[in-house]
C-alpha cells in the first residue's frame, strides 16, 4: 500500500508539474541473451511496463543484442539479472543526461527561423509547413490530417505539381513514436529537397508524385517528450491511475494483438483498449482511407537501427510483392550507403527485427495493396540511438533522400509508367 501510494505520488508529480525529467546516471547497455529463459524476461519487463527499465532497442530473442537504458535504482537488480544468466553488458552510455543535454546544442541557429541544424519544437515545425503554402502557392497545400487527444491539429503538407499524379501518391509519416526526434527532423528536409533541390533525379520525382507528408503523427507524445520526458515514446491518453497514453504503432486494425504487443497500460507497447482507440490514429486511418487506392507507396519513418522493413510484422511469410520488395529494398540500401557508408539491413519486420502488429505500414498495406510500402528505421545502432546529435540530421537526411530516389526508380524500371 504504501509503494503504491509512492507510486501515484510519483506519476501525478510528473505528470501535472511540467517540469522535464531527468535522467541522471540512467545507464545504457547493450548486451546479447544467451537463452530463451532471459529472453522470456526480457520479453515480459517490456511487456509488463515495469519501472526502471527503458528498451531502447527490442527484444528479439536469443543471440541479438538488446540496448536497455537502466534507471540507478534498478542497477543491482540488473546486474543480478544479468550474473544469474552469466551474460556481460556492454556499457554504451554512462550517464543518459549529458546526451539529452547535449542532443539539442543550437550552434548557428537563430531562434524562430527553421533550419537543420537543430531539432524543432512542433510549434516551430508546424509555423514552418505554413510558411511553405505561402512561398509556393502553386505546389504545397497544408493539410490538416485530424486531431489528437489533446486536440493538437495533425498538420502535413501536399506537395503536387499537376492534377494528373494523383494516382501517384506518396505518402510519408514520421515521428508517429514521440521520442524519434531525426524522423521528423528528416521529413521536413524530403519536403525541403522536394521543393528546393534542382537536382533532376529530385525534380523528377518531386513533380511526377503527388506528396502527403506527416512529420509528427503524435503531436501530443512529441510535445510531451520536448517539455517534460525526452524519451517519451507513445500517445498521452491517460489508461489507469499511473499510466499514460498506448503506442500508436500497435494501434491499427489489421493483426492487432496479434504479437509484440502488450495489453498492460503502463508498457511502452501497450496497443490500446481496442484498435484505433487513440484519436490520432483514428482520425489518420480516415484521412488515409480518403486517399485509399491512390496511394502507390506508403513510408513510415522511425529510428534507430539502419534497417528498412518490408511487411509484415505479424508473419515471416514472404507475402503479396515481398520479392520485388526486397530487390528494390536492397538496391537502395545500397545507394543511400554510396554517400557515408552507412549500412542498413532490409527484410521483413518479422524476420528482421520482431514480431509486431498494429503497425501502421501493416494496415495500410494491406487495407489498400500498397505497391511499395517500406518502415524506414533511421541511423543509428545505438551508439546515441533516439539522441541522435543534431549534426547528423543533415547527412541522415541527404543519404535517406538517395535512398527515396533509389526505391522510385527501380520501381520504374519494373512498372514503367503508361501514361
Ligand atoms: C550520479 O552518480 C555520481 C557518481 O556515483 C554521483 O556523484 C551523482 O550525485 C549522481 N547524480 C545524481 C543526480 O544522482
Ligand atoms: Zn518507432
Amino acid at each position: 500500500m504504501k509503494i503504491l501510494l509512492l507510486l501515484v505520488v510519483l506519476g501525478l508529480s510528473r505528470g501535472s508539474f511540467g517540469e522535464k525529467i531527468r535522467f541522471d546516471n540512467h545507464t545504457l547497455y547493450r548486451f546479447v541473451p544467451k537463452n530463451q529463459e532471459l529472453v522470456d524476461s526480457l520479453i515480459g519487463l517490456e511487456a509488463s511496463g515495469y519501472p526502471g527499465y527503458n528498451f531502447f532497442s527490442p527484444v528479439r530473442g536469443q543471440n541479438t543484442p538488446v540496448n536497455l537504458l537502466v534507471a540507478p535504482d534498478h542497477l543491482d537488480e540488473f546486474k543480478a539479472l544479468l550474473e544469474l544468466n552469466k551474460v556481460q553488458a556492454e556499457l554504451l552510455v554512462p550517464d543518459i543526461q549529458k546526451l539529452i543535454d547535449n542532443e539539442g546544442f543550437r550552434p548557428d541557429s537563430l531562434a524562430g527561423s527553421f533550419d537543420w541544424r537543430t531539432y524543432h519544437t512542433l510549434d516551430e515545425i508546424y509555423s514552418w509547413l505554413r510558411s511553405l503554402s505561402d512561398v509556393y502557392p502553386d505546389h504545397v497545400t497544408i493539410v490538416n490530417g485530424g486531431q489528437s487527444f489533446e486536440g493538437r491539429d495533425i498538420l502535413g503538407v501536399k506537395i503536387s505539381y499537376t492534377p494528373n499524379n494523383h494516382r501517384h501518391t506518396i505518402f510519408i509519416e514520421a515521428n508517429i513514436h514521440a521520442r524519434e526526434w531525426i524522423t521528423s527532423a528528416v521529413a521536413t528536409f524530403i519536403i525541403n529537397q522536394l521543393l528546393g533541390n534542382t537536382d533532376p533525379e529530385i525534380r523528377y520525382l518531386a513533380e511526377n508524385y503527388d506528396w502527403y507528408i506527416f512529420p509528427v503523427f503524435n503531436p501530443d507524445g512529441f510535445v510531451y517528450s520536448h517539455t517534460t520526458n525526452r524519451l517519451w515514446r507513445k500517445t498521452r491518453q491517460p489508461y489507469s491511475i499511473l499510466c499514460v497514453g498506448a503506442d500508436p504503432n500497435r494501434n491499427w486494425p489489421y493483426q492487432w494483438m496479434q504479437g509484440g504487443a502488450s495489453s498492460f497500460p503502463c508498457s511502452d507497447i501497450y496497443a490500446g483498449p481496442s484498435p484505433l482507440s487513440e484519436p490520432s490514429t483514428l482520425s489518420m486511418s480516415n484521412f488515409i482511407n480518403s486517399l485509399g487506392y491512390q496511394i502507390e507507396a506508403y513510408l513510415s519513418i522511425h529510428s534507430f537501427s539502419q534497417m528498412l522493413l518490408l511487411p509484415y510484422g505479424y508473419t515471416t511469410d514472404h507475402l503479396d510483392n515481398y520479392e520485388e520488395m526486397k530487390i528494390i529494398g536492397e538496391q537502395a540500401a545500397y545507394d543511400l550507403s554510396r554517400r557515408y557508408g552507412t549500412q542498413y539491413v532490409v527484410g521483413n519486420t518479422a524476420e528482421t527485427i520482431y514480431i509486431a502488429t498494429g503497425g501502421s505500414m501493416d494496415w495500410v498495406k494491406h487495407e489498400y495493396e500498397v505497391p511499395v510500402a517500406y518502415t524506414y528505421e533511421l541511423r543509428d545502432t545505438g551508439e546515441f540511438g533516439f539522441l541522435l546529435p543534431a549534426e547528423q540530421i543533415i547527412p541522415t537526411g541527404l543519404e535517406t533522400m538517395d535512398s527515396i530516389v533509389s526505391i522510385f526508380k527501380s520501381y520504374e524500371i519494373l512498372h514503367p509508367r503508361g501514361n
